[in-house]
C-alpha cells in the first residue's frame, strides 16, 4: 500500500532511469557543445505523432500557446465566436481571446461535466467560427457527435486535450478527432514541467503553426529570415523534448493502471449513497488526470463543501478547496465581460464538487487496491462523521 497523496506536498513527476539515462546523454553533449536542439524536438514531434496517429505534431512552449496559435493558423478572425466550456482552466479561454476570438460559454453535462451537446447547437450563429470541447479531468469528450455537428454547421472543433493524454474515444485518441488538438506537458501524465504539442491532421495548419511558433518564418523564403506572420517565439526546447520522449512508451501502461484504478474507485465509491463520480462520454475513456465527484447535500447532513472538504482532509484524504477549475471561469475578472447568459449546470456543480487525488498529486491513481480501499473506506468514514456530528 502506498501512503495517501499528502495534499501538502509539492508537485510530484513520475521520471523513471530511462528519463535520467537519456537526459545525462544530453548533458554530455551539451558539455562538448554537440546538442542537437531542433533534431531533439523533431524526433520527440516525430515519435509523439506516431504514437497518436496523427500526420503533424508541433511542439510548443505550453498548451496555452498552443490553442491561441491553432487558433490562429486556421483563420479566426477578431471577433469571430468560439463556443467552450466554463469548466475548464482560464487558459482555454484566454486563448481564444489571445487569437482574437469571443468564448461563448455553453453548459455542461452532470454526468461528465464536459460540454452539453444541446447547449452547444444552441449557442452556434453566423458569428461561430468553431467549437472548443475540452476533454476535462481526462475524460473524453462527446467529441464524435460535436464533430459531425461542425460539419452540418460549417464551423470548425478544435480539440482542449491539456489534460488527456492517452485517453481515447471509439478507440481513437483524443485530441486527433478535430482541425486540431492541443496537449500539456506542465503537471500532466507527460511532463516536462512546461511544454505543449498541436497535433493535426491538416498538412497546411500544420505548416503554419509551424512558422507562427518561430517568429512567423517561412520555409519558402528565399532567405532563412523571411518572415510571413507577425509570429511568436513559442518553441519547445530540446532539453524539454529529451524528457519527454522516453516518455511516450510508458503512457500506455500508466494510462491503463489510472483507468482500472479510476473504475474500480468509482465502483467502490459509488457504493456510498450521495456520490456520483464523473465519468467519459459513453464509448470514451479517462486517465483520471482529475478524479471528480458530485456529492448531493442530503446524504451529507446539509454539510458546505467548504466543511466537507475540511473533514475530508482531516481524514487524510487528498482532497484541495482550491483548485485551478473551483469556479466557473467566467466568474474570472479576465473573462467575466463574455458572459451572456449563465450556465446554471457548472453553477451549480462547483458547489458540489469533489476533487480527489488532486493532479498534482495525481499519485492516487498510481495506487494499488488496498489504497484505494482505504481511500473509499475513509470516504463513508466521513459520511458516518458527519451524520453522528
Ligand atoms: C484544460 C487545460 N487547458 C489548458 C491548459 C494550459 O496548459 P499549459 O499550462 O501547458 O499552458 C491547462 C493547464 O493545466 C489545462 O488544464
Amino acid at each position: 500500500m502506498i501512503k495517501l497523496p499528502d495534499i501538502q506536498e509539492p508537485r510530484r513527476v513520475f521520471f523513471g532511469d530511462e528519463e535520467q539515462d537519456f537526459i545525462n546523454n544530453c548533458i554530455q553533449e551539451l558539455k562538448i557543445g554537440q546538442l542537437n536542439d531542433i533534431q531533439l524536438v523533431s524526433d520527440f514531434e516525430s515519435q509523439f505523432a506516431e504514437f497518436i496517429k496523427v500526420k503533424h505534431v508541433v511542439a510548443t512552449n505550453s498548451a496555452t500557446s498552443g490553442l491561441q496559435i491553432a487558433l490562429q493558423a486556421s483563420g479566426l478572425k477578431r471577433g469571430q465566436e468560439v463556443i467552450v466550456t466554463p469548466y475548464t482552466f482560464s487558459a482555454t479561454a484566454h486563448a481564444i481571446i489571445n487569437a482574437g476570438g469571443v468564448p461563448v460559454f455553453a453548459d455542461i453535462r452532470e454526468d461528465s461535466l464536459c460540454l452539453d451537446f444541446d447547449d452547444v447547437e444552441s449557442k452556434i450563429t453566423d458569428k461561430t467560427f468553431a467549437i472548443m470541447a475540452v476533454h476535462i479531468g481526462g475524460k473524453s469528450e462527446n467529441i464524435y457527435d460535436l464533430c459531425v455537428l461542425a460539419k452540418q454547421k460549417n464551423v470548425l472543433v478544435f480539440e482542449d486535450a491539456a489534460q488527456a493524454h492517452g485517453s481515447t474515444y471509439r478507440n481513437q485518441y483524443v485530441g486527433t478527432f478535430g482541425q486540431a488538438g492541443v496537449f500539456s506537458f506542465g503537471t500532466k501524465l507527460m511532463t516536462s514541467f512546461k511544454g505543449g504539442a498541436i497535433v493535426t491532421n491538416n498538412d497546411e495548419i500544420a505548416k503554419i503553426c509551424r512558422s507562427y511558433i518561430y517568429h512567423g518564418i517561412s520555409s519558402n523564403g528565399q532567405s532563412p529570415y523571411t518572415h510571413e506572420y507577425p509570429g511568436y517565439n513559442f518553441q519547445m526546447t530540446g532539453l524539454q523534448a529529451a524528457l519527454l520522449i522516453p516518455q511516450i512508451k510508458k503512457l500506455p501502461e500508466r494510462f491503463e493502471k489510472r483507468y482500472q484504478n479510476g473504475m474500480y474507485l468509482k465502483d467502490k465509491i459509488e457504493q456510498i449513497l450521495g456520490l456520483k463520480v464523473a465519468m467519459p462520454t459513453n464509448g470514451g475513456t479517462s486517465n483520471f488526470y482529475m478524479f471528480e465527484m458530485l456529492y448531493d447535500k442530503l446524504y451529507f447532513s446539509g454539510k458546505s463543501r467548504e466543511n466537507l472538504i475540511k473533514l475530508l482532509q482531516k481524514e487524510g484524504l487528498p482532497v484541495l478547496q482550491a483548485n485551478i477549475i473551483d469556479r466557473p471561469i467566467y466568474e474570472n475578472h479576465s473573462l467575466r465581460s463574455y458572459i451572456t447568459k449563465p450556465c446554471f449546470v457548472a453553477e451549480s456543480v462547483y458547489n458540489r464538487l469533489i476533487i480527489l487525488g488532486h493532479y498534482m498529486h495525481s499519485t492516487l491513481m498510481d495506487a494499488d487496491q488496498e489504497t484505494l480501499d482505504l481511500t473509499a473506506k475513509k470516504l463513508k468514514r466521513a459520511q458516518d462523521l458527519i451524520k453522528t456530528a
